[in-house]
């Protein structure tokens, strides 16, 4: 494993946040290879003897799975060339290896998965197993039956005609549209795409769902563990064994 920051090597290791961890080495308690650490240092846990108050720290060794509530305006990127927000801004104590899976557009919120173990989010993603992905659209304008309709059976895009999905108007007063889609496709700004091949444009757009994983009532920029059934639900989905 590469070096990593101390802070989040003890955070990791169960020492409370980052904030927590970086009291707890700038206090003078922690050694690396028996030199007294400083805030700031990077490790590496595999090759190095990290020890707090002379004890070797223990790491988490199991695999992180989380959901995050994405708001609009956080790029799904690990780093962003023009210096713009990312979703690891809002998860400061994750490990370094904690990866998305599937994209959402910047202007996008919802449910995002991000998860350390690299076969789940292989499988995950992968397109013969494209899991369902549930969206709630404000579309502008009031959509007709026949482009809902169309919507259902598939539209040309130019990269590929869409898979059929699931499509219905959710109640209230037009316009605007509000509409809920299932999809299993997860191509760059699809429903976008789809609302604006029929002539109608999305003003905003909230993932709600991805295969067995509902968004709830997590807050908007918050994320939590999965619990151990949704986390065997979700392998299940993708053919893994339980956890
Ligand atoms: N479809 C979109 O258009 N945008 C997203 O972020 C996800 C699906």
């Amino acid at each position: 494993m590469p070096e990593e920051r101390l802070q989040k090597i003890l955070a990791r290791a169960g020492f409370g946040s980052r904030r927590t961890a970086e009291d707890v080495i700038a206090r003078g308690r922690v050694t690396i290879d028996g030199a007294l650490a400083t805030l700031g240092m990077k490790a590496d846990p595999d090759t190095q003897r990290i020890e707090v108050d002379g004890n070797p720290i223990r790491l988490e060794t199991r695999e992180t799975t989380l959901l995050l509530h994405k708001p609009t305006g956080y790029v799904v990127t690990a780093h962003d060339e023009q210096g713009r927000r990312t979703i690891y801004d809002l998860l400061p104590d994750a490990p370094s290896h904690l990866r998305y899976v599937g994209r959402l557009d910047v202007d996008t919120s919802g449910l995002l998965i991000l998860t350390t173990d690299g076969e789940l989010a292989h499988r995950l993603t992968h397109p013969s197993r494209e899991v369902e992905k549930e969206y709630e659209a404000w579309v502008t304008g009031v959509v007709p039956e026949a482009a809902l309709e169309q919507l259902r059976r598939g539209v040309r895009l130019e990269d590929g005609t869409t898979r059929p999905a699931l499509v219905e108007r959710l109640p209230g007063e037009e316009p605007p549209t509000r509409a809920r889609l299932v999809i299993h496709e997860g191509r760059n700004r699809q429903v976008r795409r789809m609302f604006e091949a029929v002539g109608h444009g999305v003003f905003r757009l909230q993932r709600t769902r991805m295969g067995p994983l509902e968004l709830g009532d997590l807050h908007l920029g918050h994320s939590r563990k999965l619990t151990p059934e949704e986390l065997n639900a979700l392998r299940e989905v993708v053919g893994l064994a339980p956890a």
